[in-house]
């Protein structure tokens, strides 16, 4: 239920429906995005960012929650931990057990490694991770008006030309595969009565290529690719984060130090590969937004990589996700999905007034909302003082037809339910949330990780933890298609790697001692510690209200 205030800007929004549904705003030209990119998108407020001091991508822009995280000490002091005890041996160790490592797990076992001799370990249980709240879909060019080609194109310009195309050209490739293979496995995506898949535009797509499962299309996945891992008997290690890379002596990653959250104890593993999945930084709540993810995306496997050597990209840019709920209080910041404008759901202001297309790629529609609230100050304020725009949900009965809501957007009809607001008849406030990691640690197109001299042998990347593939801006369902191509392409190769290699003899932790030198070369306080594990909300106010947009 809305308080009056909000309801009375309801009625305006109510009076233009009808005359909204017959057109929507142009697009806008180059120009103009540009325009409205560098006055209110937050990444370009130089103010929040800073130059990195060491390591590998030393000189390079980054927000400053994540220099803080990689200018800081390990959570142990190398010579506490004795590596000649190896707790776990194994030939592919997979950290992270969202859908990119447990993608990466089972397709190192379809390329013929025994499941006994993979293991994931995952901070929390088995699945809790962002892919489990992804909801609007998975792109994948498998339709006739529709081409690889034409994904590549869509995802370099929205990318800002700025990604690296050996890995577009991988990720739209692999992608019909994919789906077939989900289909395989027992994904349920939506179909028509004939059977043939339904398929959505999603903000700067020029196709209808988006596969959803209504609007938890990343819980359908989780739900049937952890399943065939339990089939196959992958093992899998709760609880238990990678707090370190471990190296041998011929400077190849042979392992990671675990650390148990519930005993608190240390583990060793031994490993002939590692592939590193395990998520962005979601939790940093950059420039204090809300945030859509989930709890542990605390940017933990990039700062241990960057230890271990790894370069980071685009690491200047995040992703605000336009729609985040702004009203009601108790679920501020969670997702709204894009599936909302792609099925006609149009943003419009405390006026009723339409201002911006509600397809433009995501960085151009969220600046598009703060300069509505900030900039020209047509926001709905609530009673907390957190601006939003509407999202006129009602015109999707009207494209559609009754029932569309609920029978395509269950799940977010639920949550809106739960606190007495009806979509189906009202609209929903929504504004910017933080909601990816656009760059991360640089891999090659075989999803290995790539430091200042090449490839860091035994170690691969897949999911939002690297970079490159997205450039400056991710598009809507290139996040769940990433953590499916490049954990497949990170499982295969880690597979063909771990069948030549030989266990390391002795293992080490020297590039971690030489990263403490050059903390403190650098002078940089020994109080910062990381990874961070899990967020620490303890004297900081992370709300959207606390935002400071101007
Ligand atoms: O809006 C959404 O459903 C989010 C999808 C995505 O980030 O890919």
């Amino acid at each position: 239920m809305y308080p009056k205030e909000m309801q009375k800007s309801i009625k305006k929004v109510e009076a233009t429906r009808e005359e909204r549904l017959k057109k929507l705003p142009e697009r806008m030209n180059e120009k103009e995005r540009d325009e409205v990119l560098k006055k209110w998108h937050p990444d370009y407020k130089p103010e929040a960012k800073r130059k990195i001091k060491i390591g590998a991508s030393k000189g390079s822009i980054v927000p400053h929650e994540v220099a803080d995280l990689i200018e800081a000490y390990p959570l142990f002091e190398p010579d506490e931990i004795d590596l000649s005890q190896i707790d776990y041996d194994t030939d592919i160790l997979i950290i992270g057990g969202g859908g990119a490592g447990t993608t990466a797990a089972l397709f190192a076992y379809y390329s013929g490694i025994k499941p006994e001799d993979i293991l994931i370990a995952t901070k929390l249980r088995h699945g809790d991770a962002n892919t489990m709240m992804a909801q609007g879909g998975i792109q994948a060019a498998d339709k006739e008006n529709d081409s690889p080609v034409i994904h590549y194109l869509d995802v370099i310009g929205g990318g800002h030309y700025a990604n690296k195309p050996e890995l577009v050209a991988q990720l739209v490739m692999n992608a019909p595969e994919i789906i077939k293979w989900h289909e395989e496995l027992g994904v349920m995506y939506d179909k028509k009565e004939d059977g043939e898949m339904i398929t959505i535009h999603g903000g700067g797509t020029s196709r209808k290529r988006m596969h959803s499962a209504k609007d938890y299309t990343g819980m359908e996945i989780m739900r049937v690719i952890r399943d065939e891992a339990r089939n196959v008997g992958i093992k899998v290690l709760e609880f238990s984060p990678a707090i370190e890379l471990i190296k041998d002596d011929e400077d190849k990653v042979a392992g990671a130090v675990l650390y148990n959250l519930e005993t608190e104890q240390y583990y060793v593993v031994r490993a002939k590969t590692t592939i590193l999945a395990t998520g962005g930084f979601g939790r940093l709540h950059i420039q204090g937004f809300p945030t859509t993810n989930h709890y542990g995306a605390t940017f933990d496997g990039a700062v241990i990589a960057y230890r271990a050597g790894a370069k980071l990209r685009d690491m200047d840019s995040v992703q605000y996700h336009p729609t985040g709920v702004a009203y009601p209080e108790q679920i501020v910041g969670l997702l709204v999905t894009e599936k909302v404008r792609g099925l006609g759901g149009q943003p419009v202001n405390a006026d009723g007034e339409q201002f911006v297309h509600p397809l433009e790629p995501r960085d151009v529609e969220a600046a598009s909302f703060i300069r509505e609230c900030y900039g020209r100050n047509k926001g709905v304020v609530t009673p907390t003082g957190m601006r939003g725009v509407w999202l006129d949900s009602p015109l999707i009965e009207m494209i559609h037809g009754e029932g569309t809501i609920e029978k395509r957007l269950g799940a977010m009809f639920r949550m809106f339910k739960r606190f007495d607001i009806d979509m189906r008849y009202e609209p929903i406030l929504v504004f910017p949330t933080l909601h990816y990691q656009n760059g991360g640690v640089e891999i090659n197109e075989n999803a290995q990780v790539l430091s200042k001299n090449g490839v860091i042998k035994g170690l691969f990347a897949a999911g939002e933890v690297e970079g490159g593939v997205h450039g400056k801006n991710r598009l809507m369902g290139n996040s769940l298609l990433d953590t499916q191509v490049f954990g497949k392409i990170a499982g295969i190769n880690a597979g063909k790697y771990a069948k030549k290699a030989k266990k390391s003899k002795k293992l080490n932790l020297k590039h971690v001692e030489s990263y403490i030198n050059e903390l403190e070369k650098a002078k940089i306080k020994e109080e910062r510690k990381a990874p961070l594990l899990l967020p620490d909300y303890r004297e900081k106010n992370v709300l959207s209200r606390a935002i400071d947009i101007l």
